[in-house]
């Protein structure tokens, strides 16, 4: 690995300096003023969009936390609280699915832009979850007045929906996702400013409902909605939201614009991506970098870095193809070590080799500047790896994404086999620490992937994670 051993020490400084760091406490002022000497420190600051890389579950929210300590907003551009994202540091384990993973940070500002869809219900819940941790919640949290809202109505089509589809089912997390993207794409959504206006949201209720009403009585044989409790109900939610509820398109560039950095967190992951992704087995939102731009109203021009996320080995919950998938014991052992359970719905995750043809596309349709490789001390113990570095298809070999599901679905990988580590990688902090066969392994995802690591993570702390490379640091356009 190029970089490694030569900018190990002083990334090993800034880790340091990252596990001390405080999070809402009565030292404001001290942690104001680390905060500018650090950032002086680091002038080249840019605005960076973190990406899952795989089929989301990556370790998106232990990476965003870690680097939100340097960054002055945290927005998330798409999805609804099908995401979750875990944090765990020293008081105790947070699961983010609607609120950015800056929330822990004093100081941070936390944005829900305009591309994400809002369950204002599961939203109120988080805020209230959040605030029994001892986090504190006002003016360092926004939501975009052009969101969607997440209605009862998208919660229980989901579920219909896929109740009816039986085996071809996509294995939603049944939040309403789907069917909110779609009415707002039909010109029919309802969004978060309208919660500020009675007459308005009452207006377009009343107009979805009678033809939401009639697909449900006739279609899913389900109880209508009734305009008023859903009217009653969501005007207590915005009693309880208003003050939150604002332009978030006009703050954000504004705060680009006073050379603020800011840091754009996606949800689910490239494979899940509406347009890129394992379609129709996606997500129904941009979960690629794009995304970024259309979810918050910040032009692309004012991006300057794309972290990918990837897993040293591969994940995925619900239905659709996944070439490098272990049925076996060696799956069940990763599904066990990597403790892979969904963190929205608890579903046990599907759990498979690492797939460099899945990482490269990530590195392509995201223009990713650089890769954080998350949970390798899962690998501990494993005698024998393998990487995917191609398909096999009706005779013919794809080293890239082929756009065909069947093909994904009935293609045989082309595997690489390493021998594993006998040593231990968890909680390593440094590269050195790392067995050697464990860093020839991440050379080679290096390769494989098109795209430098620039952070290892070695366990669910925060401070188990080796930094090579500060990823907010602009990277000159070599690539
Ligand atoms: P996200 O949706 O991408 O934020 O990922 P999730 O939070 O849904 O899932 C990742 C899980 O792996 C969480 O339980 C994390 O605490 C955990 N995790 C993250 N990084 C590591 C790591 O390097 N090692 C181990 N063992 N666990 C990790
Ligand atoms: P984070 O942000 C993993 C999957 C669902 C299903 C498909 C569509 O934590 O990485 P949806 O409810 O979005 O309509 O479901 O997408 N899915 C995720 N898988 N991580 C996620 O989020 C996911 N969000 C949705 O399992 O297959
Ligand atoms: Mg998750």
């Amino acid at each position: 690995m190029r970089r490694v051993e030569g900018s190990l020490n002083n990334e090993r400084h800034a880790l340091d300096k990252l596990e001390s760091h405080p999070y809402h406490g009565p030292s404001a002022l001290a942690l104001g003023l680390a905060r500018a000497l650090f950032l002086g420190a680091f002038q080249a600051m840019g605005n960076l969009v973190v990406i899952g890389a795989q089929w989301g579950d990556e370790g998106k929210g232990k990476i965003v936390d870690i680097l939100a300590r340097d960054v002055d907003a945290v927005v998330r551009y798409q999805g609804g609280s099908n995401a979750g994202h875990t944090v765990i540091n020293e008081r105790g384990t947070f699961v983010f699915h609607l609120i950015p993973s800056g929330i822990l940070y004093h100081g941070t500002l936390c944005v829900i832009g305009n591309g994400v869809v809002v369950d204002p219900a599961s939203l109120i819940e988080e805020l209230d979850h959040l605030q029994t941790q001892g986090v504190k919640i006002g003016k360092n949290f926004v939501v975009g007045q052009r969101a969607h809202l997440i209605l009862p109505y998208h919660k229980a089509i989901d579920k219909a929906s896929e109740q009816s589809k039986g085996s071809r089912r996509i294995g939603t997390t049944g939040r309403g996702i789907g069917p909110s993207y779609a009415d707002k794409i039909s010109r029919i959504g309802i969004r978060m400013g309208d919660l500020l206006n009675p007459k308005v949201f009452r207006t377009k209720l009343e107009e979805n409902l009678v033809e939401v009403n009639w697909f449900v009585e006739k279609l899913y044989k389900m109880e209508r909605f009734e305009v008023e409790k859903v009217f009653q109900q969501y005007m207590g939610y915005a009693d309880r939201l208003k003050s939150h509820i604002v332009d978030t398109v006009m703050l954000v560039n504004k705060m680009i614009d006073r050379r603020k950095t800011v840091l754009f967190e996606g949800a689910q992951g490239t494979h899940l991506d509406v347009d890129f992704g394992t379609y129709p087995f996606v997500t129904s939102s941009s979960s690629t970098a794009g995304g970024a731009s259309t979810g918050t109203g910040v032009g692309p021009t004012k991006i300057d870095a794309v972290l990918g996320i990837a897993k040293a080995y591969t994940t995925r919950v619900g239905s659709g193809p996944f070439p490098t998938e272990l049925t076996d014991a060696v799956g069940g052992g990763l599904q066990a070590r990597g403790k892979e359970f969904g963190s929205t719905t608890g579903r046990a995750r599907r759990c498979g080799w690492f797939d460099g043809v899945v990482v490269r596309y990530a590195t392509k349709v995201n223009g990713l500047t650089s890769l954080a490789v998350t949970k390798l001390d899962v690998l501990d113990g494993c005698k024998e790896l393998k990487v995917c570095t191609g398909y096999r298809y009706q005779g013919k070999l794809y080293r890239d994404m082929p756009a065909d599901l069947q093909a994904l679905t009935d293609c045989e990988p082309v595997y690489k086999t390493f021998k594993g580590w006998s040593g231990s990688t968890t909680g390593a902090t440094t590269y050195k620490q790392l067995p050697v066969e464990a860093k020839r392994y991440l050379q080679y995802l290096e390769d494989l992937s098109e795209c430098p690591i620039d952070m290892i993570s070695t366990g669910s702390k925060r401070s188990e994670t080796i930094i090579l490379r500060n990823p907010l640091k602009t990277r000159p356009r070599a690539r």
